[in-house]
């Protein structure tokens, strides 16, 4: 028995394998391409354990794909690798849609001939789990009842577009061919290595820099944060109870405005690193919005909880505490990953707004 992990090197998918392993004895082969978001440093309490074999590779490479198949014959792929980003995928989405559609595409048909050559249990026995994002659904307006599984999708950014062409196609490869598929759709992520381009980790570092803290437009948009490891936990539900064909979204129940994202942030640093500057909420910026920001994710999380019995066990408070403690206890993996490419990104990103 084993698992094939896709972008196992990222930030969710580094927390799955490593809580995968802590909890099983059963392999994983961690498929990875390295991008800028991968980062072997996540995985490195793993560095010489046998049950995990990483493999630095494109899911865009069918002979590879076909290759690790054979050879492994895993029981599931659990597939994270995208490029995941939404500003990123303002600036470029190209590199958006050549992982997320293409190279879903790529993988899907790669796992389809091996699961048509299965037989018997191990046919019956195998899963394809898609991990994508609320953001296939767009946007909410203030008071509008949470996604549920049978929302319309609505995306709007060049990531959330292109996760939705990843949905589809994966719903289409079990209608047409069969092909045993999971998928879930679970709102923010948020926990230790999370790469600092994103809200939370972004906020976390610049305040520590003692760097503007650059919130978007009014800062009244809406997301439902969820601590990483119950994410990780939701999928292992999923894998192992859920119903082929079936969607599940997976949230927090925790809507938050980002300007209250970011003053809780604050509040936190000034209780564990004090600044001799001040309170660190004085950084708070406000910048540019968005182009085509979404005003509000929310997500309806009965489906998961009613069918497979699964709910956050962190709350907000316990999950941001442990990651504000996280990144003061990890200075060297932030000084890491802020390398050249990090510092081209900010500038891109950041210095016109
Ligand atoms: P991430 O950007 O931190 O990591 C993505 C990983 O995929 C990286 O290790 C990268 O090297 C790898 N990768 C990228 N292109 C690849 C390719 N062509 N072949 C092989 N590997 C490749 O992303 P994340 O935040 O960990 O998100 C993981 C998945 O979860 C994504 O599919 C994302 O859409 C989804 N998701 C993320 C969130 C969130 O809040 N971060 C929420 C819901 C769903
Ligand atoms: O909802 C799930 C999605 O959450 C995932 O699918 C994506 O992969 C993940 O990146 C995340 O997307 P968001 O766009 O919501 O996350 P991000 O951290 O980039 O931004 C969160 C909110 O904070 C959003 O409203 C934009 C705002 N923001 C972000 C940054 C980076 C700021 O105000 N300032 C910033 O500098």
């Amino acid at each position: 028995m084993t698992l094939l992990v896709t972008g196992g090197a990222g930030f969710i998918g580094s927390n799955f394998v490593l809580d995968w392993l802590a909890q099983s004895e059963e392999p994983v082969v961690n498929l990875d391409a390295l991008t800028y978001a991968g980062n072997l440093g996540n995985l490195a309490a793993l560095r010489g354990d046998p049950r995990h074999v990483f493999v630095h590779g494109d899911i865009g490479d069918r002979p590879l794909l076909d290759r690790l198949l054979a050879e492994h014959r895993p029981r599931a792929i659990l597939h994270f690798a995208a490029e995941s980003h939404v500003d990123r995928s303002i600036h470029g989405p190209g590199a958006f849609i050549k992982t997320n559609v293409e190279g879903t595409f790529t993988l899907l048909e790669a796992a389809r001939a091996h699961w048509t050559a299965l037989d018997g249990d191990a046919k019956a026995a195998f899963r394809f789990h898609h991990v994508s994002t609320d953001e296939v659904y767009g946007s909410l307006v203030p008071g509008a009842p949470a996604f549920t599984e049978t929302h319309p999708y609505e995306p709007n950014s060049p990531y959330s577009a292109s996760k939705a062409a990843s949905d589809h196609l994966v719903r289409a490869w079990h209608h047409t061919y069969g092909l045993p598929v999971l998928t879930t759709n679970c709102s923010n992520n948020y926990g230790p290595y999370h790469f600092p381009e994103k809200l939370i980790p972004l906020m976390i570092v610049n305040a520590l820099a003692g760097k503007p803290l650059p919130i978007y437009g009014d800062g009244q948009q809406v997301r439902d944060w969820l601590y990483v490891g119950d994410h990780c936990s939701a999928i292992r539900a999923v894998l192992a109870r859920g119903r082929v064909g079936e969607t599940y979204n997976v949230g927090g129940w925790n809507e938050q405005a980002n300007r209250d994202i970011v003053q809780r942030i604050c509040a936190l640093l000034d209780e564990l690193r004090p600044s001799a500057a001040g309170p660190y909420a004085r950084l708070i910026t406000h910048v540019t919005d968005r182009p085509g920001h979404d005003r509000r994710y929310a997500i309806d999380a009965r489906k998961i909880e009613r069918e497979l019995g699964w709910r956050p066990a962190e709350t907000f408070e316990t999950g941001i505490r442990k990651t504000v403690r996280w990144y003061l206890d990890h200075a060297d993996w932030v000084a890491t990953v802020q390398s050249g490419g990090y510092r081209d990104w900010l500038a891109t990103n950041y210095s016109a707004r």
